[in-house]
């Protein structure tokens, strides 16, 4: 294509220059453009050799006299481009020089292979055209300097574009992509519960209030409830949306709101409940591994520790995990000693993950810390036949379960014991009346699964837009 006209009509006078200040709309001529295929970065291996067009960004540029380097990106990754002042017309070097980061441009270039390219491949500039300079007067706010937590969140809206939170989401979209295809191919029918609800599910301390209508209404804790009474109607279900609380706590692993994959199965008791949490989770790491190879690259994980992730998963006890912990703290690992008989603290919960190089099942927690719809262990009921899943290197919960009462009496008696509204579980208690059998589900956040697996020490990365006690800008 060396006879192609030169995809540009930037003003000469522009670059660099205050008069291209203003937004700069630039158009191409339809016959130049036309032949030239359209390519993205990820893909630029199947045009070894072609002239293609990029429509993205410049990320960085790098100038050195006669020759300028500019990195774009496009959203599926990043491509070093090279333009020579002798190579190129005037008028395109001269648009390239100097061009602002985050400017937005359509680039036509050969596509050249480079060992020593991140991607593999490099672009020998011949066309650019600049659809918007970001003025010099008002630069793009994030530099490829470091930068605060602080000033990064706010300014989320365009974090978002950095190579490592794109890959992040990119990781994200295939965790949450492979979990909804392990359930769609293993026979579960997708029920998406409501999100305005009437009572709890997860306690009514971490309840969001919705006037609805005058009457009180609140948003959806979890899924599950509702998803129990698809269970008995089709077998095997699942959900897939986002959940609420309203959680005080301001740690690493808490977000107001969050999505939530439950599946929910008839006939199904705590032990087939693990063995579904264990394959469910193999899937879906064995998923992100095989495609999700670059994101995890760019973002420096060690595969090493996905690839160990393999069933069958350690199950442990409570009061195994209890003595762990009382001998931790002997060892001097815990600073407070464990009071048998409590839910797991962050710290413990950290502890007990580090141990095991594989999501470990805590199961059989003593039922009085536990929800009010967990089935009691027919062996001791003091216990309730539940799990938590706790990711290793230290990640703690990321998947919550349980049998579920399935007696009329109980669930009745537990309601009354927690206080909650009976007339708002009237339809939950049916599902005891007619035809209640046992059956089990489980929760997993997307989030906590995201900040696992990318190795990440906060959940504020692993979703496009958190929301936290104190953030709800952007
Ligand atoms: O353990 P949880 O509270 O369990 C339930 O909601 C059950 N009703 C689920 C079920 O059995 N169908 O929450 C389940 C998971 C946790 O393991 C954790 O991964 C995530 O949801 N989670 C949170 N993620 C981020 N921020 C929060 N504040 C979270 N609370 C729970
Ligand atoms: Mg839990």
């Amino acid at each position: 294509m060396s006879d192609s006209v030169p995809e540009t009509s930037v003003p000469e006078t522009s670059a660099g220059t205050p008069a291209a200040e203003a937004n700069t709309q630039t158009t191409v001529t339809a016959a130049a453009s036309a032949a030239i295929p359209v390519a993205t970065i990820a893909t630029l291996g199947q045009h070894e050799g072609q002239t293609v067009r990029l429509r993205g960004w410049l990320y960085n540029l790098r100038e050195s006299g006669k020759l300028v380097f500019p990195i774009f990106r496009d959203g599926t990754g990043t491509v070093q481009g090279v333009a020579h002042v002798k190579s190129v017309a005037p008028e395109v070097f001269a648009a390239l020089k100097g061009l602002t980061q985050e400017s937005s441009v359509i680039v036509t270039g050969k596509v050249r292979a480079d060992k020593r390219a991140p991607g593999g491949y490099e672009l020998d500039v011949e066309g650019v055209e600049v659809v918007q300079r970001v003025p010099e007067s008002d630069p793009y706010p994030i530099t490829l300097k470091e930068h605060g937590v602080d000033f990064l969140m706010e300014h989320r809206h365009l974090w978002v574009r950095t190579p490592r939170q794109s890959a992040i989401l990119r990781i994200r979209a295939e965790i949450m992509r492979a979990a909804a295809e392990y359930f769609d191919t293993n026979g579960f029918i997708r029920t998406d519960p409501p999100i305005l609800t009437p009572a709890a599910c997860e306690g009514t301390s971490t309840l969001f209030p919705v006037d609805y209508f005058g009457e009180p209404a609140f948003l959806t804790q979890s899924g599950q409830l509702y998803i129990e009474s698809t269970a008995l109607a089709l077998g095997k279900v699942y959900s897939f949306g986002p959940t609420f609380r309203a959680e005080k706590s301001k740690t690493r692993r808490h977000l107001t709101e969050f999505w939530m994959i439950e599946p929910e199965v008839a006939y199904c008791d705590l032990d087939g409940l693990m063995e579904l949490a264990e394959q469910f989770l193999s899937h879906i790491v064995t998923s992100v591994l095989k495609n999700r190879g670059p994101e995890l690259e760019v973002i420096g994980r060690d595969k090493a520790k996905l690839e160990a992730i393999l069933p069958p998963f350690p199950r442990l006890r409570y009061d195994a995990a209890v003595e762990m912990l009382n001998q931790a703290h002997k060892d001097g690992h815990l600073e407070a000693p464990f009071e048998y008989g409590n839910d797991f603290g962050s710290p413990d919960e950290t502890w007990l993950s580090s141990q095991f190089d594989r999501p470990v099942m805590v199961n059989r927690y003593p039922a009085d810390v536990k929800a009010f719809y967990m089935e009691p262990d027919p062996k001791d009921a003091k216990f309730a036949l539940c799990v938590d899943v706790l990711a290793p290197e230290g990640y703690g919960e990321i998947i919550g379960g349980s049998q579920r009462v399935s007696s009329y009496e109980l669930l009745s008696q537990r309601i009354e014991d927690h206080k909650l509204p009976r007339e708002a579980f009237e339809w939950y208690l049916d599902l005891r009346r007619y035809g209640s059998v046992p059956h089990s589900g489980f929760g997993m956040g997307i989030e906590r699964a995201v900040a696992w697996i990318c190795g990440l020490d906060h959940v504020r990365e692993t979703i496009p837009f958190a929301r936290t006690l104190h953030r709800m800008y952007p």
